[in-house]
């Protein structure tokens, strides 16, 4: 057996309960392993609730349970250590010190979380505390996969809408050192942060409209679901591309007639978890070129208090909670 937070429906943090359930069982080639913390991100809170981007309710029911979810135990990234391999398992071996994202598997707000060997498991940086390994996978994994889709460059100016948040402090951190020149768009408290991790310029939301500004820009990067096309269209520039990180089902489905009737581009859409995407931000963890932003940090036992921190929309990098 194994301590785990259940959810029978859905609905607000008080559904989220400490539970004995059954330890999952291990396949030939999956790994046990012993969760040591995990992070609480957006998508965990916007599961619980079922709050999701405009037009996605049906969709999200299907995939994730009708009128309760499927799987009740949330919780998309974890580190820990390896406990238990299958009898076909090569890659990993009991002890091993490791990050993860479980994605949709889920099942990381828990003592213990099965994944299947080739999942997105990486080795955890030497010396890095479990607590922050477990917050590098889930932001990390979504700004890289969004800036391959655009082909972001060297050398391209790049705004990051949101640039305080899970996804906002990893992007700035990867498109920085990759050699775009970052722009991020945050409240005014968060601006020292967000210079920090690599910000050239810093523009607080609440004093300046960026779309009103003459400053133009190769790629705008949107996380919070606030903006319309036309908004970022006028500031991009020919051949610029809108990352709709937060895209609801209208933007999703308008975005073939916005790429073909202007000379710009909306990338939208589920983010492809890939092994070599969190491998390479363990890279750039021992590189020093990247690092999770946690903001608070609770025990299992005060998840619901933790969602209700998440639920605010206004938390700086991550949120974790340490297990054990
Ligand atoms: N497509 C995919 O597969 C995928 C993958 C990952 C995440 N997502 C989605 O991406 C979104 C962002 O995720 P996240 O984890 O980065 O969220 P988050 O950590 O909750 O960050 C939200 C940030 O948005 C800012 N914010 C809140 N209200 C704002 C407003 N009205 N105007 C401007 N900024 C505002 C806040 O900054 P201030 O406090 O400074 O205002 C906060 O730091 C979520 O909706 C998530 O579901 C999608």
């Amino acid at each position: 057996m194994m301590k785990a937070i259940v959810q029978d429906r859905y609905g607000a943090p008080d559904v989220l309960a400490l539970r004995e359930v059954e330890r999952p069982s291990v396949g030939p080639r999956d790994v046990l392993i012993e969760v040591r913390a995990s992070a609480v991100n957006s998508g965990d809170a916007r599961l619980r609730a079922m709050r999701v981007p405009g037009g996605m309710a049906l969709f999200a029911r299907l995939a994730f349970g009708l009128f309760a979810p499927r799987r009740p135990t949330l919780g998309a990234e974890l580190s820990g250590v390896v406990r238990e391999v299958g009898s076909a398992v090569t890659r990993w071996r009991a002890g091993d010190e490791v990050f993860a994202l479980s994605g949709m598997r889920m099942g990381a707000h828990a003592e213990f979380c099965v994944l299947p060997e080739d999942g997105c498991i990486a080795r955890k940086p030497a010396g890095l505390p479990f607590a922050d390994a477990a917050a590098l996978a889930f932001g990390g994994t979504t700004a890289l996969d969004f800036f391959r889709r655009a082909k972001l460059a060297k050398g391209e100016e790049l705004l990051v809408y949101g640039a305080s948040g899970a996804v906002g402090t990893a992007a700035i951190q990867l498109a920085h050192h990759a050699g775009a020149r970052v722009t991020a768009v945050c409240s005014a408290g968060n601006a020292a942060l967000v210079r920090e991790l690599g910000a050239d310029r810093v523009i607080d939301y609440r004093a300046e409209d960026f779309t009103k500004s003459d400053a133009r820009y190769d790629v705008v990067m949107e996380t919070v679901g606030a903006l319309s096309f036309r908004q970022c269209e006028r500031v991009l520039r020919p051949r610029g591309r809108l990352l709709l990180v937060s895209a609801s089902m209208g933007q999703m489905l308008s975005a073939p007639w916005f790429n073909a009737t202007t000379d710009k581009r909306v990338i939208a859409g589920p983010v492809t978890e890939r092994v070599e995407d969190v491998e390479a931000l363990a890279h750039k963890v021992a590189a020093g070129t990247y690092r999770a932003v946690i903001d608070r940090r609770y025990t299992l036992e005060q998840i619901a208090e933790a969602h209700t921190y998440v639920d605010t929309g206004r938390k700086k990098g991550s949120v974790v909670v340490t297990i054990g």
